[in-house]
């Protein structure tokens, strides 16, 4: 028998941590850009559970990757070789143009991953004197929810009450090269920098034209390495592979990334697996993975043969579906539709490809002051499915296997739900 979404949402209540404040929906079901509730209401998803199903809901390729493979071998732990991990760092490195890859499973393990590796190449290669590596951070990132990871965290939420933190980090204003170099020339030790290409939790913040070009090139300068948070970003969410490949025009020649920016460490997660499977990544070439020797980092299910197999065929579907094309071709479009509404409640939009947010002044309405989660409801309510990002920003990134169609119509539930507010 089925039960009431508010059964479900009672039982997560009663049982669950209170870590999450989900918009109250409960879904059931999902296939390509759709997904259903329990009482079979279909909805457009402009989440995509945070960029991890880039290739739409239950892709059938990736599906049968995963159901084909589980009824074969599901996890050898590293203590043994198997038949695909191989096979899989042969696509990936070739896919992404490193020499190596290390396997994980989940966007933080694999921040963590690139954190150990920079301060292990300071140690070995940069000659930094022990225990005194510095890695810079950006003001208003987000990498995850770790300790070391909070530990350089601007935001109060995710960092307040989980002190001691770690020390080795450094925080920077975003988009700022001068803030870059200052702290660069500054100690000598700073081991690397990480950043995130576009801050998507931080409300889809899109740096000026060449930071990351001229981040690169400071880092190169100084002696630390640069380090790419491709996690929200990464596999064809911005309208190319990776923002880092910026203007370049590799959608059109679907090439599988030369990035315009080549970081030291990129950092993969999410849609890597097309939402399917947890599979990270961490990519970097010889002279900075080799730092890390057998027995000084790993994880039981990193590499597993599902999360192997699931990866290749998700990446085979973004490369063989164009989907780095249609987020740029639809992104431009979707803009287009934002910048058209009149309303006075719509601040701002931004984004790039089919990562997007629109900014909402706080209003009244019927008397009451609302906030983007009021503008959440009435779309969910009128059929499409986005999150708030802090009080005022929503995100919406669609599968990108989204039709012009699909998102013009998709358009134009959210221009009938704003405008529904000030009628
Ligand atoms: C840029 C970035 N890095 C890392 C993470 C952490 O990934 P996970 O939630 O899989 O640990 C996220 C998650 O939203 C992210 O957006």
């Amino acid at each position: 028998m089925t039960q009431t979404q508010d059964y479900y949402i009672a039982l997560e209540d009663r049982h669950g941590a209170h870590n999450y404040h989900p918009l109250p929906v409960v879904l059931a079901k999902g296939e390509g850009i759709h997904v259903w509730d329990t009482d079979g209401k279909r909805y457009y998803d402009f989440l995509s559970a945070y960029s991890a199903v880039n290739q739409g809901h239950c892709h059938p390729k990736i599906v049968k990757a995963l159901t084909d493979q589980a009824q074969t071998l599901t996890l050898t732990s590293r203590a043994f070789y198997n038949d695909s991990l191989g096979e899989y760092e042969k696509f990936m490195t070739e896919f992404f143009k490193f020499d190596k890859v290390l396997p994980m499973n989940t966007g933080a393990e694999a921040v963590e991953t690139a954190l150990k590796l920079c301060r292990k190449w300071a140690y070995e290669k940069k000659g930094t004197p022990e225990n005194q590596a510095v890695i810079l951070f950006a003001t208003e990132n987000f990498h995850g929810r770790t300790i070391a990871i909070v530990s350089a965290s601007t935001d109060p939420d995710s960092k307040g009450g989980f002190g001691p933190y770690l020390p080795g980090v450094q925080v920077i204003e975003y988009n700022n090269v001068d803030a870059l170099e200052t702290a660069l020339k500054a100690n000598p030790n700073i081991a690397g920098f990480i950043v995130e290409p576009i801050q998507g939790e931080a409300g889809v913040m899109v740096p000026d034209e060449g930071y990351l070009k001229k981040a690169n090139e400071l880092c190169k300068q100084y002696n630390a390495l640069f380090i790419a948070d491709e996690v929200q970003t990464g596999i064809a969410r911005t309208g190319r592979l990776l923002a880092t490949c910026g203007n370049c025009d590799c959608p059109k020649k679907n090439c599988s990334g030369t990035p315009e920016v080549k970081p030291d460490i990129l950092i993969l997660g999410k849609a890597v697996s097309g939402g399917v499977f947890p599979v990270s990544a961490v990519l970097a070439d010889d002279d900075i993975m080799l730092c890390i020797k057998p027995g000084e980092h790993g994880s039981t299910f990193g590499g597993n043969p599902l999360a192997n197999k699931v990866a290749v065929a998700a990446l085979e579907v973004v490369r063989d579906e164009k989907l780095a094309e249609n987020a740029y071709q639809l992104g431009k479009i979707f803009r287009e539709r934002m910048s058209k509404i009149d309303s006075p409640i719509i601040e701002t939009y931004r984004g790039k490809g089919l990562l997007n947010a629109v900014v909402i002044t706080p209003f009244n309405y019927e008397g009451e002051k609302k906030t983007a989660m009021d503008v959440c409801l009435k779309l969910r309510d009128n059929g499409l499915l986005a999150k708030p990002t802090h009080d005022h920003i929503i995100r919406f990134a669609p599968p990108l296997v989204i039709t012009e169609e699909e998102l013009n119509a998709a358009c134009d539930i959210i221009e009938e739900t704003i405008l529904s507010f000030t009628k």
